[in-house]
């Protein structure tokens, strides 16, 4: 019976966690606990540590398990096993398909369209990007962050010879907007530009399937679907032409040379699969959860605004909302004495003391104090966690807008 509580096994975080039983996590989009049947398939593994490159019968071994989880992740998402190259994350893939692309249009002036509120691992990919020669464009967007699409139509059709790349993520990890991304597909197909997709927060949540939208380049990583952290991956279509960013071996057929981790790849592959499996009742759940935790906040909370709460489509399993007269970090703390673990808006941007370019770019005015409060649900999730969420955060706000003003 799913508890909704810190998930208590098996990784020692989780153990000292666990101490606290009335601890609730709902910071899912920033790291999903490891499931335990992930655990257990990695444990298998975990035996045979050996090294996928070695020709020795121990090492042949590792090799098919790494092959079989390259497999079963393809089969997943539609595509042959040998478009997937593992690297350590999503960072990594994000970097490897921008500047890959970059590197390897050296010299013709090559174009790449990234959006207001990518992640910065796109963002400062393109902006390096942009110091070795790439034209770089960010592509707006409207209040519920939707991309505008006539914008990038005319940018498009304003220099056809050039090699593009558009790199826009599938769902937004802090306000949990998601993008047409069919529509983005055939739009730059249109233009022959090629389209990257971060589909971090999207994986598990979105019916991914490479057959029937058709991006050339995509981004994932396991940790945010109950895998392990440190293993992400790159799909690449084939003919898609990319400079690697690092040398010195022939793994991952020098795409991203290194030791391979054939135990994270099968952790990956498990999550994937469980996530899959899932989705459907998953979302089904999630949306309900969603739509009463908003209710709520609306309701009992004065001037709240649900970001991206218009956007056409949106990731179920994810709230972000803003409280105006309120200071964030205040808020956060104050959350987390009451035993509720939140996110500010992204995890990555924590330690950042740059606001959300994301809420900039939405619209929210930087000049007062306001809140930006992401619950993020998982597996564990349950009605009565949201409802104990939604309590914690009217009471801790009214405090904390009291104590700014
Ligand atoms: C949308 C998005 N892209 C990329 C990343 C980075 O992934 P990783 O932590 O695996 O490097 C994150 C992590 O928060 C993310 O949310």
């Amino acid at each position: 019976m799913p508890t909704g509580r810190i998930p208590g096994e098996p990784t020692l975080k989780m153990t000292i966690m666990r101490a606290d039983e009335e601890r609730l996590y709902l910071d899912y989009a920033a790291n999903w606990p490891m499931r335990p049947e992930v655990w257990e398939a990695m444990g298998a593994e975990l035996r045979h540590g050996y090294n996928p490159a070695s020709a020795h019968a121990p090492g042949r071994m590792a090799h098919r398990c790494l092959e079989l989880a390259r497999g079963r992740i393809g089969e997943l998402l539609g595509c042959a096993r040998s478009c997937i190259y593992f690297t350590g994350g999503g960072t990594q893939s994000d970097n490897l398909a921008i500047l890959g692309f970059v590197r390897a249009h050296e010299g013709s002036g090559p174009r790449v369209f990234v959006s207001q509120i990518e992640h910065k691992a796109c963002l400062e990919a393109a902006d390096r990007g942009g110091l070795e020669g790439a034209r770089v464009f960010r592509i707006p967007v409207d209040r519920s962050g939707t991309l505008d699409l006539e914008w990038l139509r005319g940018r498009l059709e304003a220099d056809p010879a050039a090699p593009t790349l558009i790199s826009v993520m599938w769902a937004n990890n802090e306000i949990g907007t998601v993008q047409a991304m069919d529509d983005i597909v055939a739009l730059g197909h249109e233009h022959g530009a090629l389209v990257h997709t971060d589909a971090v927060q999207a994986m598990g949540k979105v019916d991914v399937d490479l057959g029937r939208t058709p991006v050339d380049l995509l981004s994932a990583t396991a940790h945010k679907l109950g895998g392990p952290v440190g293993i992400g991956l790159l799909y690449r279509r084939p003919g898609v032409t990319l400079e690697p960013l690092s040398y010195g071996g022939g793994q991952e057929r020098s795409m991203w040379p290194g030791t391979q981790n054939p135990i994270g790849a099968t952790g990956f592959a498990t999550a994937l699969a469980l996530a899959v499996e899932e989705r459907e009742a998953e979302v089904a759940r999630w949306t309900a959860l969603r739509d009463h935790l908003e209710g709520r906040l609306l309701a009992e909370i004065p001037d709240t605004r649900i970001h991206g709460g218009e956007a056409p489509l949106r990731l179920p399993n994810l709230v972000s909302v803003g409280i105006p007269g309120c200071d964030s970090g205040a808020l956060l703390v104050s959350l987390d004495f009451e035993g509720i673990a939140a996110s500010g808006g992204s995890a990555c941007g924590s330690d950042s003391s740059v606001g959300s370019g994301v809420l900039d770019a939405i619209g929210v005015p930087g000049d007062a104090p306001y809140a930006a409060v992401r619950f993020s649900f998982g597996h564990e999730t349950t009605r009565a966690d949201v409802d104990r969420a939604a309590d914690a955060l009217a009471r801790v706000a009214a405090r904390v807008v009291a104590l700014t003003a």
